[in-house]
């Protein structure tokens, strides 16, 4: 699993960037590769990010901008102090998992994919995490927990601190 917090992210670094994708440029497919190690860097995808990767890439900013909209691994913006992800995939979906993510949203206020306004927790869906037979399945801060329902996971949340 890819870096649930923003706590050791660095700071924005275009050269970091570019020697990233300097490194990584001739491996095969080197995009999804590249994008992960700048997600795992900065915590998430800064915009600025993009054209620096599609020059070294020889893409265009739409190629690469394209396949970072379409992986869920990859946050477009600095996550909160704690992130909260729920599965969405299908087991989970069987068991409710709409009703969790539902009242996780009401409870704190933010919709999935977003950050409460103190940035205290990010909510994210993710797409299944190996525990369907527990599920609903949801990750706090990297730690797997199954059979969730809003009340324990808001609890979990709570729990986690400020
Ligand atoms: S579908 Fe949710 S853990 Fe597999």
């Amino acid at each position: 699993m890819r870096s649930t917090t923003n706590g050791a992210a660095a700071p924005w670094d275009a050269a970091a960037v570019v020697m990233i994708a300097q490194e990584l440029k001739d491996l095969d497919g080197p995009l999804l590769p590249i994008l992960h190690a700048v997600n795992d860097r900065f915590g998430f995808i800064d915009e600025r990010a993009v054209p620096l990767i599609a020059d070294v890439l020889n893409l265009t900013r739409a190629e690469v901008h394209g396949v970072v909209s379409f992986y869920h691994d990859f946050r477009r913006a600095p996550a909160g102090r704690h992130v909260i992800k729920v599965c969405c995939a299908e087991a989970c979906q069987a068991m409710g998992c709409e009703r969790v993510v539902a009242e996780v949203e009401e409870e704190l206020g933010v919709a999935l994919g977003g950050t409460t306004p103190d940035n205290r927790v990010t909510l994210e869906p993710v797409y299944c995490l190996g525990n369907c037979a527990l599920s609903p399945a949801a990750l706090v801060d990297g730690k797997l927990h199954g059979r969730m329902d809003g009340a324990r996971l808001l609890a979990l949340v709570r729990g986690a601190g400020r």
